[in-house]
């Protein structure tokens, strides 16, 4: 069985960091502390590191996610729900790669 426990309080960011990098967390993602950073740092840091936005184009990130909330689902987590996805998109197209 699989528990999980999302913790969120006002610096969710920092405490995150220290967290669940696992060393390899960007500390530094654009917009960190904003609610779609948070949005982006909860439900795609959960099992693997945070993936620095820059290092997909916004295309790439749209195919990535699709898989991941594959991902999600395999695991038995909840859903990724319409405002986790509209707010990750959003993080992620103002933050990616742009070439
Ligand atoms: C349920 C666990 C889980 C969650 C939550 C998750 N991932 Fe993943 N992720 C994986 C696994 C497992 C892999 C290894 C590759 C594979 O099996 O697809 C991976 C790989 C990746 C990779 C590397 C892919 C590559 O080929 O370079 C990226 C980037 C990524 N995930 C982004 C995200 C994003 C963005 C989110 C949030 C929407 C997210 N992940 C949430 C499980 C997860």
């Amino acid at each position: 069985m699989m528990l999980l426990i999302v913790v969120q309080p006002a610096n969710a960011h920092i405490s995150m960091c220290c967290g669940k990098c696992g060393g390899n967390m960007p500390l530094n993602i654009p917009g960190a502390g904003s609610t779609k950073a948070l949005a982006y740092q909860t439900r795609c840091g959960a099992c693997h590191g945070l993936p620095h936005p820059h290092r997909h184009t916004f295309a790439h990130w749209g195919h990535l996610l699709a898989l991941m909330e594959v991902r999600i689902k395999g695991c038995g987590m909840d859903p990724l729900n319409a405002d986790d996805r509209d707010a990750i998109l959003a993080y992620l197209k103002n933050n990616a790669r742009s070439d």
